[in-house]
């Protein structure tokens, strides 16, 4: 990496250059002193070198080097040798560079962290000083694997006949249903540009122009509430293709995705499962189930209803789950995990359980209203053995469902059954079209309104719209929505009917998305695509817990740039000529 300041960088020399006369830059991670000797970790991108500097022979300079700090930026010459006391953790470990010349490039101010792989700043702290956080190799990395995973990407999808094109960022609203951010009009005030939620209507647009393979590396901006796996703005790899079935999209993309784990991570995956949303939501309560562990859900309705417990009598669902070899949880540990699905996070009314005991015996907390038989019909009907612990939850379909969810997620975490570098990857396919809400009383595509129904559900749009399926499809990994898309509406007079089933008029369906229906009236191909969430990707491939850090400047939960200090007020100068004042 040889430029005008440097012959080497500090990730490189080895045994190889004893003797060489090289020149490196780099900051100062860390100074020691060990009697006449002194010892600077010289860092750059690519590694660690140690300089040193001898009282005895080179007084002069150590003369130069007592007022250097840390983070100081340095350009040093000297000679490669061979290290005393090596160092075996790092590349460079069996040299040190005996310095002759030192060039100060920058000082630094003391940082308010330490720079290194564990560092004693707060999250709020190393967020504010992005730029140094950066500097520390977890942080690099991350970035750096990311580089090498859009690259990868890139490849892949130019060598498969993809085009990358990009969509514009001022744009109206995007079907997408989250929030927009919205952007002021200077020229025509009291009018607002919208930033994309994501490309959708222009990519089918661009199915419109011919561009049967289109793909993009892109921005998008949702204006939503903030989690671990969401960012208000974050990057999704966009794609489109024409004169295609659902299965082609599955198998194109299942390519990529086997690509990537052999290309990225060494693995070789196996064909993708698949599952219908309709199974997800029966056996793991949720459309992205973690499938690294079992744990299914078992409906006990049958077993359970016919006494006098009047909670699951009542109740829509009755389901259970068994928690393999966990009969001997304490009081206390019950009790615990009661709490936890009482929290509001979860917020259940309470947990039944029955510890199937090694003796054959049953005890539970419904022993008032079940006996020895009923117990063990349930642990017939869970498939539970004994020295085993079911836990069970009752109440409408869907609630009880995500709640289970939960404390099965949980209970998957405790038993360590979610491992690290453990992949599951599904596709979850036959979505519902439509979902209906309760507040509004109507329906809402549940995924967008240009989402095609199921050929053979199409008749029942109007009689039984929330019985209709969709061509829609999600890849899930480790319980994370990596990525999801649909099969579109082609043709205009099913757009018109899934428009009305929406509670569209014509003109509004008209005015909002009148541009894509008059495209439409040109020739559209047959079309599909989907979108991965590349910030996630990253995140599942590497197992971290944050999208944040796989971003270089994400912002925090309250969505705010910390180091900026974004959003800000801005002047009544600059509110004026928007006409917002
Ligand atoms: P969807 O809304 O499912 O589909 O988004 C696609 C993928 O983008 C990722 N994602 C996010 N990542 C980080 N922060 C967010 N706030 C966020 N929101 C979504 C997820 C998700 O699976 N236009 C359609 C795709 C299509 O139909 O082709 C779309 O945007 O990983």
């Amino acid at each position: 990496m040889k430029t005008s300041l440097r012959t080497h960088t500090c990730g490189e020399l080895t045994a190889n250059n004893i003797g060489e006369k090289v020149t490196l830059c780099g900051w100062i991670q860390k100074i020691r002193k060990l009697g006449g000797m002194t010892f600077i970790d010289l860092r750059d991108r690519y590694g660690i070198t140690q300089l040193a500097f001898n009282a005895e022979t080179n007084p002069d300079l150590c003369k130069q080097i007592e007022p250097f700090g840390r983070e100081w930026v340095i350009q040093v010459t000297g000679t490669v040798a061979e290290r005393y006391s090596k160092n075996k953790n790092i590349p460079t470990g069996d040299i040190e560079i005996l310095a002759e010349k030192i060039t100060v490039l920058n000082e630094s101010l003391t940082p308010p962290f330490t720079i290194e792989d564990e560092s004693d700043g707060g999250d709020e702290l190393r967020m504010k000083f992005r730029y140094l956080d950066l500097r520390r190799n977890p942080v690099k990395n991350n970035l750096l694997f990311r580089h090498k995973l859009g690259i990868a990407i890139r490849n892949y999808m130019n060598n498969i006949g993809f085009v990358e094109i990009e969509t514009p960022m001022l744009v109206n609203s995007t079907p997408e249903g989250a929030r927009d951010f919205v952007v002021p009009s200077r020229l025509s005030h009291g009018e607002f540009y919208a930033l994309p939620q994501s490309p959708q209507t222009f990519k089918q647009l661009l199915m419109v122009s011919g561009f049967d393979r289109y793909f993009q590396i892109v921005k998008c901006f949702r204006d939503e509430d903030l989690r671990a796996d969401r960012q208000p703005e974050f990057t999704q790899i966009d794609c489109e293709m024409s004169f295609i079935t659902q299965e082609d999209i599955l198998q194109t993309f299942e390519g990529l995705i086997k690509y990537i784990f052999k290309e990225i991570k060494g693995i070789d995956i196996e064909p993708i499962e698949r599952i219908t949303w309709h199974d997800a939501m029966k056996y793991y309560g949720s459309d992205k189930p973690d499938a690294r562990f079992g744990m299914r859900f078992v409906e006990l309705n049958n077993v359970l209803q016919h006494k006098d417990f009047k909670v699951f009598n009542e109740a829509e669902l009755v389901v259970g789950i068994v928690a393999k070899g966990c009969a001997h949880y304490s009081r206390k540990q019950l009790d615990e995990l009661t709490n936890f699905v009482k929290r509001p996070q979860v917020g259940a009314t309470g947990l039944v359980y029955i510890q199937c005991q090694e003796d054959g015996h049953f005890k539970s907390s419904v022993d008032k209203f079940y006996d020895q038989n009923d117990l063990q019909a349930v642990a017939k009907e869970c498939g539970a053995e004994a020295g085993d612990l079911i836990l069970i939850m009752a109440g409408p379909r869907m609630k009880t469902q995500t709640q289970l969810c939960q404390l099965r997620l949980e209970m998957g975490s405790r038993l360590g059954l979610r491992k690290a570098g453990e992949y599951k990857l599904l596709w979850v396919v036959d979505f519902p079209l439509l979902e209906w809400d309760e507040e509004t009383q109507r329906y809402y595509a549940m995924h967008h309104p240009f989402t095609a129904p199921k050929p053979e559900h199409e008749a029942m749009l109007e009689s039984d719209p929330g019985h209709v399926n969709a061509n829609a499809y999600d890849l899930v990994i480790n319980g994370t929505e990596v990525g999801g898309g649909s099969i579109r509406i082609h043709d205009k007079e099913l757009q018109k009917r899934m428009f009305k089933a929406l509670g569209f008029t014509e003109e509004e369906a008209q005015k909002q998305f009148g541009f894509l229906m008059n495209a439409f009236q040109y020739g559209a191909p047959p079309h599909g695509g989907l979108a991965f969430g590349f910030d996630r990707m990253c995140s599942v491939l590497c197992d971290a817990d944050t999208i944040r850090d796989f971003i270089a400047f994400p912002k925090n939960n309250a969505a705010r740039d910390m180091m900026l200090g974004a959003p800000t007020p801005i002047s009544d100068a600059q509110l004026k000529e928007l006409g917002l004042k």
